[in-house]
């Protein structure tokens, strides 16, 4: 069989300032901008390997080992589609190029950590998934060109093709061509600034991230205000944080927009509760550790798990006090993209 192929590796993002909630649910535009942090894909990762083929017959994809329908799945859908008319583009100029935009693919994606628990796999899955496809069709498209298609399998995956501080800028037009990610400040910019992941729970969440903020937008009032009255001077106040490495202020902020957020989750009607009391009692024991000058921030995404922000030097102590109470998996961390050589366990008849 003959085939093109191609394997790349994609990390998580963990927002300080947090998206929740779409202005447009299929073209992915969100109602507010957004800003995360990129980790080292040494730890969280997505690995994802794309092989085109004049043998295959259909698109397939296993996630997790596992095949699920491709069909049924409109955000991964419109991302072949997108990746694929720009291929059709290059074929259309270059003669010699290989006809690649007709082949149906076969997809392999896996995360080494929870998928769907609130640690961002959709961010890492998608990032990675445009970004292989991007390498099997050598497509010509910067990272914030490519953040555009991401954006359209999972908002926060945008954020996830660069490294270091990334805004997801909302935009304001309606075909989404500004709704794109930028770098703040690379990861060489604030090495100092480390971060831990607390596993509380790696089951799969009851609520998507997708139904979930939906519901949101639909019934938060709060949601409202957010948006209009916090998202945009807070943005504002990360970045300066951000470039004066001013890590109180950028811990307050942090706390604050997680907290907003589940605030925001519970506002919601009926609520959605992510965080559980295991989560609660990491608030409080991190706000415990602040009582005499703050030392760490915690944020929490659309689940359970905890991600700890801190200077290096404070890290070992926070590692202490934090697996004392919960013994269970921690990761540290810092970033990247990565074309990856080494091909995983493909399932068989990939
Ligand atoms: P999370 O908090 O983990 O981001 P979401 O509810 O946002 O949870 O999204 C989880 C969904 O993202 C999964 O059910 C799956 O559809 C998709 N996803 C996760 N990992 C990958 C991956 N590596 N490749 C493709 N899609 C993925
Ligand atoms: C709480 O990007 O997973 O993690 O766009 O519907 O796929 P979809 O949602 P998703 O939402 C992420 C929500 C969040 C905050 C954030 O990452 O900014
Ligand atoms: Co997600």
């Amino acid at each position: 069989m003959t085939f093109f192929e191609a394997t790349c590796t994609a990390p998580v993002n963990i927002a300080v300032v947090k998206y929740w909630g779409k202005r447009d649910t299929s073209l992915i535009l969100p109602t507010n901008s957004s800003l995360s942090v990129t980790l080292s894909q040494d730890q969280l990762h997505s690995k994802t390997t794309i092989r085109a083929s004049a043998d295959f017959t259909s698109d397939r994809l296993w996630l997790n080992g596992i095949e699920e329908s491709i069909e049924k799945n409109k955000r991964l859908v419109a991302c072949l589609r997108e990746t694929r008319a720009l291929r059709a583009q290059i074929e259309a100029k270059d003669e010699s190029a290989p006809k690649l935009s007709g082949l149906k693919i076969h997809i392999c994606s896996e995360n080494n950590f929870p998928t769907a628990a609130g640690l961002a796999s959709s961010a890492s899955g998608y990032a990675c998934l445009v970004y292989t496809l991007s390498k099997l069709f050598e497509l010509p498209l910067n990272a914030s060109d490519l953040s555009i298609v991401a954006r359209q399998g999972s908002g926060s995956a945008c954020r996830s093709l660069f490294g270091g501080f990334v805004a997801w800028e909302m935009g304001e037009k309606e075909d989404g061509s500004d709704s794109r990610a930028v770098q703040v400040a690379p990861e060489t910019h604030w090495p100092d600034l480390q971060a831990l992941i607390c596993v509380v729970s790696d089951e799969k969440k009851g609520t998507s991230s997708t139904e979930g903020m939906q519901l949101t937008v639909k019934t938060s009032a709060l949601l409202q205000h957010r948006i209009k009255n916090v998202v945009p001077k807070r943005m504002e106040e990360m970045i300066a944080a951000i470039h004066n490495k001013d890590f109180p202020r950028f811990a307050e902020l942090t706390m604050q927009d997680s907290n907003q957020f589940h605030a925001v989750c519970l506002d919601t009607y009926p609520p959605i509760f992510y965080m559980n009391d295991i989560s609660r009692a990491i608030i409080r024991i991190i706000s415990e550790y602040n009582k005499d000058g703050i030392k760490a921030a915690y944020t929490f995404d659309a689940g359970p798990n905890a991600v700890i922000y801190a200077p290096q030097q404070n890290m070992r102590e926070i590692y202490a006090i934090l697996s004392h109470y919960f013994p269970g998996h921690a990761f540290e961390d810092s970033l990247g993209l990565k074309k990856n050589d080494t091909v995983h366990a493909l399932p068989q008849n990939f």
